[in-house]
């Protein structure tokens, strides 16, 4: 086991990906999350196109004044877990011209991602090195189900990579909700070992930040100094604060991140806007 080590961890790649930031003094990142494409280019979420709306995301995203140093697809990149769907998403990505990584929701099917989700701008490493910071990508998608959880090799491959390099501030990414989010509903269906997460985030001053996707709206909370974020979906919001499954009617959105070297982190959610949307409200499931 000792022998590769650094390299292979429960089967998990621990080859870090480095990238060199633009700048030594702040690390910018965006975060695109729950895309939910279909195989079928005209497929649609409580009526909306959830292509059309990804694409609108992303053009004003290409529009921001400062290009991010990496992009950061936190889950349910696809609805039906269709390799049209991926391969449509890494073209897409590539057309960006941004490094692009990525982790698996619970609509999302992690080996056909590892087989469509990689090319010259895509990349399946879960580790990334850009200056003073490390992101590490966490797998919580559990087969079959809706609600999250870390398994065992994913809580070492955490601590393994906060042990290697103890004097990176650390970005945590996964796709399920490791706080509550005052949403009854969604609450029910978060990361049901948050605990474990929390704990290892104690343990280690290092980690700044946590963020995630799977509740389609925008949420920010900081505990003991670490932020807790959630963002936007690029395409059907959840209404805040609902009981029950409730449609939102924000704009989708995505979120901005500026890290900078002493460990401090800005993000800003940036909502498309001019841009006719037609959201099935009736529909009551999800
Ligand atoms: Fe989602």
């Amino acid at each position: 086991m000792e022998k590769n080590d650094d390299i292979m961890v429960d089967n998990i790649e621990q080859i870090p990906h480095e990238i060199q930031p633009g700048r030594l003094d702040v690390v910018r990142l965006a975060q695109i999350t729950d895309c939910h494409i279909f195989a079928d280019p005209n497929g649609c979420l409580l009526g909306l196109n959830t292509r059309d709306s990804f694409e609108a995301v992303c053009e004003r995203l290409i529009r921001e004044e400062w290009r991010p140093d990496a992009l950061l697809t936190t889950g349910d990149l696809s609805q039906d877990a269709s390799p049209q769907a991926y391969k449509y998403l890494a073209d897409y990505f590539k057309s960006m011209k941004i490094p692009t990584f990525w982790l698996a929701g619970n609509h999302d099917d992690s080996d056909t991602m590892e087989l469509y989700l990689s090319n010259s701008q895509v990349f399946a490493a879960k580790q990334i090195l850009l200056g003073h910071w490390q992101v590490l990508m966490l797998n919580s998608a559990v087969k079959g189900k809706v609600h999250g959880c870390l398994a065992a090799d994913q809580i070492r491959f955490l601590e393994r990579a906060l042990r290697r390099y103890p004097d990176k501030h650390t970005l945590i990414c996964l796709h399920h909700q490791p706080v509550e989010v005052d949403c009854e509903w969604l609450d029910q269906i978060g990361l049901i070992n948050a605990d474990e997460l929390n704990q290892v985030v104690e343990q280690h001053s290092q980690v700044k930040g946590v963020v995630w996707g799977h509740i389609h709206q925008e949420f920010q909370r900081t505990i003991k100094g670490v932020q807790w974020i959630a963002t936007p979906s690029s395409c059907v919001q959840f209404e805040p604060g609902s009981v029950d499954f409730s449609a939102g009617v924000e704009a989708p959105g995505y979120r901005y991140l500026n890290l900078f070297s002493d460990g401090r982190i800005e993000s800003v959610v940036h909502r498309i806007d001019n841009v006719e949307f037609v959201v099935d409200y009736s529909i009551k499931g999800y």
